[in-house]
Parts: C-alpha cells; sequence; structure tokens
C-alpha cells in the first residue's frame, strides 16, 4: 500500500527520494534580499536517513549490485553524510559498513555513525578525505577495499554518484518547478549534486544557469570544498557551470542562524553557505526562479556550533569539559593550525634561506619521488616512535616541518616542540601548495 502521495511507505527504502517522492522545495520570504527573484530551498534532510548523500549511497549500491558485484563488507572514505546512507542501506541490505574518515569530522558524526551500525576507521585527514594523502581515508579505503568479500562504492570517481543527481534532484527539481526554475545553486564537495542535477537541467533547458558555491581556503564547513580541494575532484566540472563563488565561515555561519530564527528553516552550516553564494550570484529580475540546494540540517553539527557560538553553551563554557582523548588531541591540532608557527611557503624559503633546518616528514618513498633539495627525510612515524635520525642536537635551531597537504608537518611540529625544540614551524599547504605556487624544489 505504499504511496507517496499520503506519505505511506511498506519499506524504507520506498523513502527514497525521487520525481514521485520528491523532498520538499520551500520558498524563502524573510532572509532573501531579493525584489523580484524567488528562492526556494530544496529541504534534503527529508531524506529518509537525513541528507543528500542517500541518493549518492542509494545509487552506488543500486549500480554495483545490477553490475553483479558480489561482496559482504563495503568500505567508503567518508566525511559523514554518505557514510550514514551507506551504513543504513547495509543494515537494510545485510551487508557491513565500514567508513574510513577524518578525526576532524565532528564527534557527534561519528558517534551517529557508530549507532548506524558503521565500523569507524579513523585517520588524521582533512575534514572532506583528500585525494593523494597516502596515510588519509581514501588510501586506506582503496586499500581495504581490495581485500576479498570487500567492495569500495568510490562516490569520488564513480559516475554513479552524479548519476543519483541525473536521475532524481534534476528531475524533481524540473517538476517541482514545472520548467520554471531558472537558476541552479549548490555547494560543493564531491561535486555529484551540481554535476549530476545541472546536466539533467540543462538538457531540460540549456537557459538555465548552474550556480557552484565553495568555501574559503581553511573552512569549517563540514561536507564541501575549498577551490584548491575541489582542484583535485573528479567531478568537479567547472567549464559545465555558469558561476562560482567563495563563501567564508562568517558568512556561513551568520545566514545559517539567519534561516533557523527568521525563515524557521533547520538548515545547517553548508546550507548557509549555498544560500549565502546563491544572494550574491543570483540577479534579482522578474522571471528569476532560484533553486538552492540545503544539504542537511543543524542537528549533527553541535560542534560547529559550540565554536562559532560558544554563547549556546553557558554552562560548558565555564566548567572545562571531559573529552577522549582523540577530541583533545584533535583541538590541539584545530588550534595549532592557526598559530603563527604555520607559515606560507614563501616565509618557508626565507627561514632556510636563513639557515633553518628543513624536515620532510613524508615517506621515504614519497620523499624519493621528488622533495626539495635542502629537506632532509625524517618521516612522522619515525619522529612519533622516538626513532628519528637526523633531528638537530641544539634544541633552540630553527626547524620548518613540510609534508604533502600541511596535516602531518603539523604532527611533526607539535611532536618536536614536546621534545623540548623551541622554534619550529611547519609549511602551510605541504609540497601540494609548494608546487601550485611555483617555489623551486632548490631554495638557495
Ligand atoms: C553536508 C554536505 N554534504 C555534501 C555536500 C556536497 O555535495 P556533493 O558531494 O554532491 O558536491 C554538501 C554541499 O554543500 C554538504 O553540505
Amino acid at each position: 500500500m505504499s504511496d507517496p502521495t499520503q506519505r505511506v511507505y511498506d519499506s524504507i527504502l520506498d523513502m527514497l527520494s525521487g520525481p514521485e517522492n520528491p523532498t520538499p522545495l520551500l520558498r524563502l520570504n524573510r532572509v532573501s534580499p531579493f525584489k523580484h527573484a524567488k528562492v526556494y530551498a530544496k529541504l534534503e534532510w527529508y531524506n529518509p536517513f537525513g541528507a543528500v548523500k542517500d541518493r549518492v549511497a542509494a545509487n552506488l549500491l543500486r549500480d554495483a549490485e545490477e553490475r553483479g558485484q558480489e561482496f559482504e563488507n563495503l568500505v567508503e572514505p567518508t566525511s559523514g553524510n554518505t557514510g550514514m546512507g551507506l551504513a543504513m542501506l547495509s543494515n537494510a541490505k545485510g551487508y557491513k559498513f565500514t567508513a574510513t574518515l577524518s578525526l576532524a569530522i565532528p564527534a557527534e558524526k561519528r558517534a551517529a555513525l557508530r549507532a548506524f551500525g558503521a565500523n569507524l576507521v579513523e585517520l588524521s585527514d582533512e575534514l572532506c578525505p583528500m585525494p593523494g594523502a597516502p596515510e588519509g581515508a581514501m588510501a586506506r579505503a582503496t586499500q581495504m577495499g581490495s581485500q576479498s568479500g570487500w567492495h569500495q562504492l568510490n562516490q569520488y570517481k564513480n559516475p554513479a554518484n552524479p548519476d543519483a543527481h541525473f536521475r532524481t534532484t534534476g528531475p524533481e527539481i524540473w517538476k517541482q518547478t514545472q520548467g520554471t526554475i531558472t537558476h541552479f545553486v549548490a555547494g560543493l564537495g564531491t561535486c555529484g549534486t551540481i554535476t549530476g542535477s545541472g546536466r539533467f537541467l540543462k538538457s531540460q533547458n540549456p537557459g538555465i544557469k548552474v550556480l557552484g558555491v565553495h568555501p574559503a581556503e581553511g573552512h569549517d564547513i563540514p561536507g564541501v570544498r575549498s577551490l584548491r580541494q575541489l582542484k583535485l575532484a573528479d567531478f568537479f566540472k567547472p567549464e559545465e557551470y555558469d558561476g562560482l563563488v567563495e563563501i567564508d565561515n562568517k558568512e556561513a555561519y551568520a545566514l545559517c542562524r539567519r534561516l533557523n530564527q527568521e525563515e524557521s528553516v533547520i538548515a545547517g552550516p553548508s546550507s548557509g553557505m549555498a544560500l549565502a553564494g546563491a544572494f550574491k550570484l543570483i540577479p534579482d529580475e522578474p522571471g528569476v526562479v532560484a533553486v538552492v540546494i540545503f544539504p542537511d540540517n543543524a542537528f549533527k553539527y553541535t560542534s560547529s556550533f559550540r565554536k562559532h557560538w560558544p554563547e549556546l553553551f553557558p554552562a560548558q563554557a565555564a566548567a572545562p569539559v571531559a573529552s577522549p582523548a582523540s577530541d583533545i588531541l584533535n583541538a590541539v591540532q584545530r588550534h595549532a593550525e592557526n598559530s603563527p608557527d604555520v607559515i606560507s611557503p614563501a616565509d618557508t624559503v626565507e627561514l632556510v634561506r636563513q639557515g633553518a633546518v628543513l624536515l620532510d616528514v613524508r615517506t621515504v618513498k614519497e620523499y624519493e619521488d621528488g622533495h626539495i633539495e635542502e629537506a632532509l627525510n625524517v618521516p612522522l612515524a619515525s619522529i612519533t616512535e622516538g626513532s628519528a635520525q637526523g633531528l638537530p642536537a641544539d634544541r633552540s635551531q630553527t626547524i620548518v616541518t613540510i609534508c604533502g597537504i600541511g596535516k602531518r608537518s603539523l604532527s611533526a611540529l607539535l611532536l618536536l616542540k614536546a621534545q623540548g625544540y623551541e622554534k619550529v614551524k611547519s609549511s602551510r599547504g605541504g609540497m601540494l601548495l609548494w608546487n601550485e605556487e611555483k617555489h623551486p624544489l632548490k631554495i638557495t
């Protein structure tokens, strides 16, 4: 007796969204600065497991099953929402699910994944797993997925990710707006949403503008990627989009709060970001009908709100909160990221010229594949174990650490400081930024 028009479903799987069972489209009346343009939010937390990524999880699995892939265990690098969808679909379909993910993901999201039955492998990585980070979530998932009886769906490379939106999100919006949509706006993570929905909408009307919103470098908005991170994403197709805009933490969180308080919409931070971008990109003209994707709701972002709105936590603000060691280490790492000890590649060049010791803390293999001539290879693992060779005897010697993307160098900085080295710096963005900014591989 499943009948989506009555919201009656015989199985949780029937609740997955599609043109006959769409997520709501809500007109925003209060926060919009426009006189003429109509702005609609597509409320993706109405998907059965709470986020836009349920569509992707379902389509990745459907695709693997239809191809006849055989597996009992699924593994996926995920910043949370795809994991939630896959965990729940695995429960429904009888698979075991493992998520590899960054320790920087909010604790409440990790707890929810565990509560949903997922096995977690937590690693030092960026909020959104970074391709090319050899010790990161992606590499670990690839390694685990290659075991017999295991399968990695790989939302970052699998065309079934954008295809989920080509089959569902795009057609839903086309139908819900009765073909009147003129502008489509989405925040950018894997870029499955913008690329798949954008392709569908343009196939119906090539005049529809497809617009992307990304966070600023060093952002704190779970689920989305900065331009530097996007350049490594397979489905980032700027040539298919009609506009891109950058939004900073402050703008995103401010609009998120206004959505909550003025519009009574329980949107999360990345919805605030997408809408802030929409307001910058959409022209205020008669006939404009814009649809903005709101990926998920506010309830899993307690940690983010604690950081951006400490006044919401008056009792805890006074008393120290008991925290597991990983959360403390995580916080140390986050504070260190913003400390003056994290320096630009240009400042690294300057310090090395002045006699600083440059330590490349990547693995021997990575170092051998290309390094700065002056850099000494002291892998992070050897510093952690206390077996590092080549560290200066003089604890007052200036040291600069560098790695692939600036994460391991930060851990090395903290470890060296804990060992009594007084002047340790970490080169921001690692070799990735070094090469992007075209600094030479020989400094002096
Ligand atoms: C929570 C969340 N997940 C995912 C995404 C991005 O979707 P996609 O990976 O399809 O680019 C967003 C975009 O704003 C998001 O906020």
